[in-house]
C-alpha cells in the first residue's frame, strides 16, 4: 500500500471517529483501540524491519520450535488424543506455527497427524500472509473461538492479548472516572468523564488522584472462552505476552510506529496500539471458569527450562562464527532480562487437576 493510501485511510478513520464523537459524545479508550486495531491490522504489512515492530517468532526460530515441543508435552498431558484441534490466536505472519509444525513433524509425527489446524484472525490481509507461509498445511480460519470444532484443544497465543482493547479509569476526587477520547482544538484528545462509573477493588482506595487503573473486558472474554475450552474439551492453552504479574496502577497504553514510540492519539491506524497484560487478572478469570493455572513465569526462565541453550548449541554446530553470533544474539534477545526475558510472561491453562506442564514448576514459580 502506498503512503498516500495510508494517509487517506488515516484521514477516513479520524473523520469517522470525529463524526462519532460529535454525534454521540466522547468514546472510551476501549472503543478507540477497537476502531484503530481493525484499521491497523487490515494493512497487513506491520511486522519486521520494514514494518512497525518485531515479535519473538520473527527474532529467532527457536521460539516457535520450543512452543512446538511444549505442545507435544501438553498433548501428552491430555492423554495423546488422536484427533485434536491445534489453535493459534492472532498468528501474525504465521512464523510461529511454521517453526512449531516443522519441529513436531520431526519429533512427534503422531502428534502432527492428530492435529487439525485453526487460526483465529480478523485481518484479511494477515490471513493471506498466513496462507502463503503455511501453504503446505490445511488450515481453517475463524473470527473467534466459538466456531472451533468439537474435541480436545491445544491453544497458543503470542502477543495476542496485548492487542485487545482496554478501558482506563482515572482516580479523581469524585472516584474512579473513565478516561475518554474526545475531539478538541488540537484534534483527538483525552478527557476524564465527570462521573465515576467503575467498581475498582478497595486495594486501590488510597491511590493518589491522577492514578490510572486498566481493565479489559475483551481480555476477560477471550480468557474466559479459552479457559472454558480447557476445562470442558479438555484442553491446554499457552499465552505469552508482555505484562505484569500483579495488578497495579499505571498507564501502559502505547503506540509503536517504525519501531519507536508514537503518540497514542496521533495518526490512528498507522501505529500498533497495545497495553500490558494483567496476568493476575488472566489467572483469576481462568480459575473462576474452572481451569487450572500454571505460572505465570518470565519468558526467559520458561525458554531456558524448555532448552533454549541446548537448541542454541545444536543450531550453532559447524556454523561460521558470524552465524553463531547471530544465533546467540537473537536467542539472548528473547531470554535476557534486559531485553524480552522478564518483561514477557508465560502462563498456561489446563483442565482442573492437570499435572504440572513443561516449563512451569509444580508449586508457585
Ligand atoms: C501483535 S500481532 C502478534 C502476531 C504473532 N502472534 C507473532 O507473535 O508474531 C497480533 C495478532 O493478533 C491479531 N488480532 C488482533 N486483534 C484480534 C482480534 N480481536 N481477533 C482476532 N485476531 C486479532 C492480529 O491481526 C495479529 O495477527
Amino acid at each position: 500500500m502506498s503512503s498516500s493510501a495510508h494517509t487517506d485511510n488515516t484521514s477516513a478513520l479520524v473523520n469517522q471517529l470525529i463524526t462519532q464523537i460529535k454525534q454521540h459524545g466522547p468514546i472510551s479508550v476501549a472503543a478507540y483501540m477497537s476502531a484503530v486495531a481493525d484499521a491497523y491490522y487490515a494493512r497487513g504489512r506491520v511486522f519486521g524491519k520494514d514494518g512497525d515492530f518485531v515479535t519473538a517468532p520473527e527474532i529467532s526460530q527457536v521460539f516457535g520450535e520450543l512452543v512446538g515441543l511444549w505442545c507435544i508435552t501438553a498433548w501428552q498431558a491430555l492423554g495423546q488424543p488422536r484427533n485434536f484441534q491445534l489453535v493459534e490466536c492472532g498468528p501474525g505472519r504465521g512464523t510461529l506455527m511454521a517453526d512449531a509444525l516443522r519441529t513436531v513433524w520431526d519429533v512427534a509425527p503422531v502428534f502432527a497427524r492428530s492435529a487439525s489446524l485453526h487460526f483465529i484472525e480478523r485481518s484479511e490481509a494477515l490471513r493471506e500472509e498466513q496462507r502463503r507461509t503455511l501453504a503446505a498445511y490445511d488450515i481453517d480460519w475463524h473470527k473467534d473461538l466459538s466456531t472451533v470444532p468439537d474435541g480436545p484443544v491445544i491453544i497458543i497465543a503470542n502477543e495476542f492479548l496485548d492487542a485487545l482493547p482496554i478501558s482506563q479509569f482515572v482516580r479523581t476526587a469524585a472516584g474512579w472516572c473513565e478516561r475518554m477520547v474526545t475531539h478538541g482544538a488540537n484534534g483527538l484528545e483525552f478527557e476524564v468523564a465527570p462521573l465515576p462509573n467503575a467498581t475498582i477493588d478497595e486495594t486501590f482506595d488510597d491511590a493518589p488522584n491522577g492514578s490510572i487503573l486498566e481493565q479489559s473486558e475483551a481480555v476477560e472474554k477471550v480468557v474466559s472462552d479459552i479457559a472454558a475450552l480447557c476445562a470442558e474439551r479438555p484442553g491446554v492453552a499457552l499465552l505469552i505476552d508482555y505484562g505484569h504479574m500483579i495488578t497495579d496502577v499505571g498507564d501502559t497504553l502505547q503506540a509503536i510506529k517504525n519501531h519507536a514510540f508514537h503518540p497514542v492519539l496521533e495518526t490512528p491506524g498507522e501505529a500498533d496500539l497495545t497495553a500490558h497484560v494483567d496476568f493476575a487478572a488472566v489467572a483469576q478469570t481462568a480459575r473462576s471458569i474452572g481451569a487450572s493455572v500454571h505460572g505465570p513465569v518470565e519468558q526467559g526462565l520458561w525458554l531456558n527450562r524448555l532448552g533454549a541453550g541446548v537448541r542454541e548449541t545444536q543450531l550453532s554446530d559447524g556454523k561460521p562464527e558470524a552465524d553463531v553470533a547471530v544465533i546467540r544474539s537473537s536467542i539472548q534477545r528473547l531470554v535476557d532480562p534486559e531485553a524480552m526475558g522478564t518483561l514477557f510472561k508465560v502462563i498456561a491453562l489446563g483442565p482442573a487437576g492437570c499435572a504440572p506442564l513443561s516449563g512451569f514448576s509444580a508449586g508457585t514459580d
